[in-house]
C-alpha cells in the first residue's frame, strides 16, 4: 500500500471512529444495508450493525460471480502427495450450493451448529461456507485433536451433524479421522449428532453406518442452486473452542456482519492485497482461527487467489514449502515465527535454493517474533525487499487488532507496533491504571482493548457469565487479553506472552489445567503440575510434574516407562499438539501454605535456571530434591 491510503485510514479512524467502522462494514455486500453501528448499551454484550442482513457465503462467493469476477481462481489445493485442484469463484460457489443443499436435505437450519472435522482440503471451505449459507453455526474441530476433545466439543454445542473425511495425508502416510469419529460417538455418547457426512480423500477403508453418508453421494443428489439470503448481522456465524484457564475450552462465539468486516478489513489493508494480481498463502490450519479469518472468510470475502496446502512443511523435504511458493508465485506469505525459527535452524540453503521472487509482504501470527527470526525472515525469504507484518490478535479477537500496515511507517523487528485503524489499545498496570511512559518507554503491564471492535467475540457459548468473569471483569469496561505488553520509547508496543496459564506451543494455544486434568484421569496418577517452558523452535513447551498413586508404585513399568506412557496418554486425551516434552515423576509439588502449586519455581526448574524464592513454600525441601532429581538425570 502506498503511505497515503495507509495513513488516510488512521486519520479516518481517528476523526470519526464509529463512521470509519460503518465504512468498512459498507464494503461488504447487505442483504439489507444497516442504519445502527454500534450498541454497547448493555456492555460487555456489544451488537455492531444490528438492523443490516448479510450472508458470509454470499459475500465470500456469489457476489464475485455477479460483479464479474467468476472465472478468477479462489484456490489452488496442493494435497500433501502432490495432487492439485483448482476452484475458480464460479466453480467454488457451485459446490457450495450443492453442499448447502444436501445439508438442508439432512434437516439442517439456521442456527443449528454442525461440527466440522477435517483435513485441509477444498471440500473443508466448502463445507463452512455450506454451513454459513444457510445461517448454521459451525464448529470447526482441528483435525490434529483426540476423539475425546472432539466428542466434548459437539457435546458442548450440542452438533446435529459432523462432516468429516475418511482421513487425510500427513508425513508421506494416510491418517484417518472417520475412525476418531466413530470413537467420539461411540455408545451414544454424543447424542444430539443425527448425522455424519465423510468426504473420501484418502480412500482408505471406513465402516459406514446408518447415520453415516458419503459427502460425494449427498452432493450428487443434491439440486444446483440454492439462493443464500440474508441474516442478522448478529445471526451466529461459528463456535471455534480455545484453551482458557480452567480445564475446560470454551466456545468462542463469532456472530456474522462484524466478524466479516474486522476479517475483510484487516486482510485487504495488512496485507496489502492487490486481488487481481497477488496469490496468498496463510499456512494455518482451519481448525484454528487463523484459518478461519485468513483462510477462508479474510481472502474469499475480498476476492483473492490463494494457495492451500494438505501437509506439513517437511514433507518429502523441508523444501516443500519454498517450492510451493515458487511454483504458485506466492506474494503475500503468512505464516508462525516458530516454522522461521525451525528452518533458521536447518539453514538457509533450504531457501535460498527456490526463486521466490514473487514474495511481496511477509507476516507473522501466533506469537511474539524474536529480532533474530524477523531479520532471517527478511533477509532470507524476503531477499530483503518484503514488508514485514507482525500482526497480534487472538480467537477471541476475530481479525488482526495490532499490527503495521505496509508502507505506513517504518516496522520494527520484534514488536507489533501499534494498533489498527478503528482499534483502541491500552496497557495498564495491577489496578487497571494506564502504565507511565517515559521518554524511555514504560513498565510492562497487562494489555487492554479500551473500546468494543466489530469482530470481537460476543460470548463464550453457553456460559454467558465466563465471557464477563474472563475478559471484562478485570478491568471494569475494558478488554482484558491475557498478555503482557510494554511500550517502547517511540510508543510502539512489545508483546510479552501470556500472563496467565495459558501456554503456546508452535503457536497453539494449550491450557496447563487441561494438561494437567488429562494427566490426573490416568489411574496412575495422583496430582500434576504443567508449566510452559521455553523452546528455542516452538517458543514454549510442555513439561509436567508428576505426583505418583502408591498402587501405581507398586505396579508401574518403572519411571522412565511410565513418563513415556503418560506423554502418549496425554495425546490421546488431548492430541498430539499437547504432548509434554518432558514429564518428571516428583515426590511431591511446591506448594504454598494455602495449597497453591508454585509454578513458578517448577518453571525455573523446566528452564534449567536456578531455583528461585522458596521462602513462601510449605516445605521448602520440596524443591531442593525436585532440583536434585533433575541433576541425577532420573527425568524423563
Ligand atoms: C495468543 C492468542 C491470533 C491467531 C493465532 C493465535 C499470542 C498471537 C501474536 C503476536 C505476540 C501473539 C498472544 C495471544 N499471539 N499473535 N504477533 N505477537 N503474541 O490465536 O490461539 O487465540 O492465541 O497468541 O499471546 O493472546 P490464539
Amino acid at each position: 500500500m502506498d503511505s497515503n491510503s495507509g495513513n488516510s485510514l488512521y486519520q479516518s479512524a481517528q476523526s470519526d471512529r464509529l463512521a470509519f467502522w460503518a465504512d468498512q462494514a459498507r464494503a461488504l455486500h447487505w442483504h439489507r444495508p444497516f442504519t445502527k453501528t454500534l450498541d454497547w448499551s448493555n456492555a460487555p454484550f456489544a451488537t455492531w450493525f444490528e438492523d443490516g442482513q448479510i450472508n458470509a457465503s454470499y459475500n465470500a462467493l456469489d457476489r464475485h460471480v455477479i460483479e464479474g469476477r467468476g472465472n478468477r481462481i479462489a484456490l489452488l489445493f496442493e494435497g500433501e502427495p502432490g495432487d492439485t485442484q483448482t476452484y475458480t469463484y464460479q466453480e467454488l460457489l457451485a459446490e457450495t450450493k450443492k453442499a448447502a443443499n444436501a445439508l438442508l436435505g439432512l434437516g439442517i437450519q439456521s442456527g443449528d451448529r454442525v461440527a466440522i472435522y477435517m483435513p485441509m482440503i477444498p471440500e473443508t471451505v466448502i463445507a463452512i461456507l455450506a454451513v454459513a449459507r444457510i445461517g448454521a453455526v459451525h464448529s470447526v474441530v482441528f483435525g490434529g485433536f483426540s476423539s475425546d476433545s472432539l466428542r466434548s466439543r459437539i457435546n458442548d454445542a450440542q452438533a446435529k451433524l459432523v462432516i468429516t473425511a475418511d482421513g487425510g495425508f500427513r508425513k508421506g502416510k494416510a491418517y484417518g479421522l472417520k475412525e476418531a469419529v466413530d470413537h467420539a460417538l461411540a455408545d451414544e455418547s454424543c447424542p444430539s449428532i443425527e448425522n455424519v457426512l465423510v468426504v473420501q480423500r484418502t480412500k482408505q477403508d471406513v465402516l459406514m453406518t446408518s447415520k453415516d453418508i458419503w459427502w460425494h453421494d449427498a452432493l450428487a443428489k443434491a439440486d444446483h442452486e440454492h439462493i443464500a439470503v440474508g441474516f442478522d448481522a448478529e445471526h451466529p456465524l461459528f463456535i471455534l473452542y480455545t484453551s482458557g484457564t480452567t480445564g475446560k475450552p470454551k466456545g468462542i462465539l463469532h456472530t456474522t456482519g462484524g466478524y466479516l468486516t474486522g476479517v475483510s478489513y484487516t486482510h485487504k489493508n495488512v496485507f496489502d492485497l492487490k486481488a487481481e494480481t497477488d496469490v496468498y498463502w496463510c499456512t494455518a490450519d482451519v481448525g484454528w482461527i487463523t484459518g478461519h479469518s485468513y483462510v477462508v472468510y479474510g481472502p474469499l470475502t475480498n476476492g483473492a487467489t490463494q494457495v492451500i496446502y494438505e501437509g506439513t512443511p517437511d514433507s518429502p523435504s523441508f523444501e516443500r514449502w519454498w517450492q510451493i511458493i515458487a511454483k504458485y508465485k506466492v506474494s503475500i506469505f503468512y505464516t508462525a515465527p516458530t516454522a522461521i525459527r525451525t528452518f533458521m535452524k536447518i539453514g538457509r540453503e533450504i531457501v535460498d535454493g527456490h526463486d521466490l521472487s514473487s514474495l511481496r509482504v511477509l507476516g507473522s501470527v501466533g506469537e511474539p517474533i524474536n529480532p533474530e527470526a524477523w531479520h532471517w525472515y527478511r533477509e532470507v525469504v524476503g531477499g530483503g525487499r518484503c514488508e514485514i507484518v507482525d500482526t497480534w490478535w487472538q480467537t477471541e479477537t476475530g481479525s488482526i487488532m495490532i499490527s503495521p500496515i505496509p508502507g505506513a511507517f517504518k516496522t520494527k523487528p520484534g514488536s507489533a507496533q501499534r494498533p489498527l485503524p478503528g482499534i483502541t489499545v491500552g496497557i495498564v498496570d495491577e489496578n487497571g491504571v494506564p502504565v507511565k511512559t517515559t521518554p524511555k518507554g514504560s513498565e510492562a503491564g497487562y494489555l487492554t482493548i479500551d473500546e468494543p471492535w466489530p469482530s470481537m467475540l460476543r460470548g463464550v457459548w453457553g456460559d454467558p457469565e465466563r465471557f464477563k468473569e474472563t475478559y471484562w471483569d478485570r478491568f471494569p469496561g475494558k478488554y482484558f487479553a491475557g498478555d503482557g505488553a510494554r511500550f517502547d520509547e517511540d510508543g510502539d508496543i512489545w508483546l510479552l506472552g501470556r500472563i496467565d496459564d495459558v501456554i503456546k506451543v508452535s503457536g497453539h494455544r494449550l491450557s496447563t489445567a487441561e494438561i494437567e486434568s488429562a494427566l490426573v484421569e490416568h489411574r496412575w496418577v495422583a496430582e500434576a503440575a504443567v508449566v510452559g517452558a521455553k523452546d528455542e523452535i516452538t517458543e514454549q513447551a510442555v513439561v509436567a510434574f508428576v505426583i505418583l498413586r502408591q498402587d501405581a508404585l507398586d505396579d508401574a513399568p518403572g519411571e522412565a516407562n511410565i513418563a513415556k506412557i503418560l506423554r502418549s496418554w496425554v495425546s490421546e486425551k488431548i492430541g498430539a499438539i499437547a504432548r509434554p516434552r518432558q514429564i518428571m515423576v516428583v515426590a511431591e509439588l511446591p506448594k504454598t501454605r494455602s495449597g497453591k502449586i508454585m509454578r513458578r519455581l517448577l518453571k525455573d526448574v523446566a528452564e534449567g535456571r536456578p531455583v528461585g524464592d522458596v521462602t513462601t513454600l510449605a516445605d521448602s525441601s520440596v524443591m531442593k530434591a525436585i532440583d536434585a532429581k533433575l541433576h541425577s538425570g532420573a527425568t524423563d
